[in-house]
């Protein structure tokens, strides 16, 4: 019996030979302000798919994430609004700038509660990163006309979220700017990556500067940086990814509908991302199951079904948040989705007697537990 992951990376001939050329040129990596060829490409179908006027390469999304609070000039004794329903990486990033994440629940979709943001917003506020998770838009209008009346900039942390629309405008182009992540799970990759996209002139010179060690010419250090360049060999596959990623979200789309059809009639799991005026990317399908959480998720994995929760832990209850006095806070929905979440596979490179099976599988369990 074969064991289905969560996530695969899909992968075939066009990344190998786009690795190949990049070994044959010799030129692994390119230390100017522009970068090398394979990111100029990959940059140019981030800008088309997305229709922006910047996109920076990065080689992580967690180097795009910092950058960009480093760009927007975030230090000791700003605060920056998160959800706690995430990675770590959108709340570490504030920490790495000497600031302070204020943490707020969701709403029952998993995404920033715009109502939470208005509260926790005070004379501190300088940014506010909401998330699009498991790749479904947030309440970007809400979410925008609170941070416009206080002037407080709005970062999209769109890591889990690329290609994914909302109110038919691209998940990462809907603020200041939005950050994506090129991770091996993630819906497009290159195994890490990553990249920002802004429509901003000043902040897209600021971010080529930030990742090249705030060098313009030669070794002209001007201001702070980072290594953040993305290798040449991981644009080059990126590249081919961002031609494969309409597939790609078709099949992922087409996979949910499998899932939706079987766990009908199972009143106990909820999918509850489903606004009719966004779109899902399912980078991952996310249930809600009433009980019998972690009893589900070892049925499937026992029968072979890679399902898995995230997030177990909120990151403000993490043990760093915890020694940054920082976890006091009650995020009641934040919690809930902690106990209570649990992912299906659903990425392309299942069969379709793949899905048949995930699907089978859960709804035997869900029969059996829920
Ligand atoms: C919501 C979210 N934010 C940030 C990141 C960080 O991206 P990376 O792992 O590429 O640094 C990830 C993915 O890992 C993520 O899922």
């Amino acid at each position: 019996m074969d064991f289905l992951p969560i996530n695969v990376p899909v992968l075939g001939e066009a990344e190998k030979r786009a690795v190949l050329s990049v070994m044959d040129s010799g030129k692994l990596t390119d230390g100017s302000y522009e970068g090398g060829r394979m990111v100029k490409e990959f940059e140019s179908k981030v800008r088309r798919l997305l229709g922006v006027k910047h996109a920076i390469a990065v080689n992580s999304g967690t180097a795009a994430l910092h950058s960009v609070l480093v760009a927007m000039g975030v230090k000791g004794g700003d605060e920056v609004v998160v959800p706690s329903f995430t990675f770590v990486a959108t709340a570490n990033v504030v920490l790495a700038c000497g600031a302070k994440p204020v943490f707020v629940d969701t709403k029952p979709d998993y995404n920033m509660d715009p109502e939470k943001f208005r509260k926790a917003v005070t004379k501190k506020t300088k940014v506010v990163i909401p998330v699009h998770l498991y790749g479904y838009p947030a309440d970007m209008d809400e979410l925008r006309e609170v941070a416009e009346r206080h002037s407080v900039r709005v970062v999209e942390d769109a890591a889990e979220s690329l290609g994914a629309e909302y109110h038919g405008r691209q998940t990462g182009t809907l603020s200041d700017a939005g950050c994506f992540s090129l991770y091996a799970t993630k819906v497009a990759t290159s195994g890490e990556g990553g990249a920002v996209s802004t429509d901003s002139d000043e902040l897209a010179d600021r971010l080529r500067l930030i990742r090249n060690h705030g060098v313009l010419h030669g070794y002209d250090s001007r201001s702070l940086g980072f290594n953040y360049r993305l290798p040449e060999m991981a644009a080059a596959v990126a590249s081919v990814q961002m031609d494969r990623l309409p597939g790609f979200l078709e099949a992922r789309r087409r996979n949910a509908r499998v899932l939706d059809e079987g766990r009908r009639g199972i009143p106990g799991a909820e999918f509850r991302q489903r606004e009719s005026d966004r779109t899902h990317v399912y980078y991952l399908y996310t249930l809600y199951l009433k009980k019998n959480r972690d009893a589900v998720l070892e049925r499937l994995n026992s029968k072979g079904v890679g399902a898995a929760v995230y997030f177990r832990t909120p990151v403000h209850k993490t043990p760093l948040y915890a020694s940054e006095g920082l976890s006091g806070k009650a995020l009641t929905q934040t919690e809930s989705a902690c106990g209570h979440v649990l992912s299906l596979p659903v990425h392309p490179g299942l069969s379709p007697a793949d899905v048949d099976r995930v699907s089978r599988e859960f709804t035997r369990a869900a029969s059996a537990l829920l």
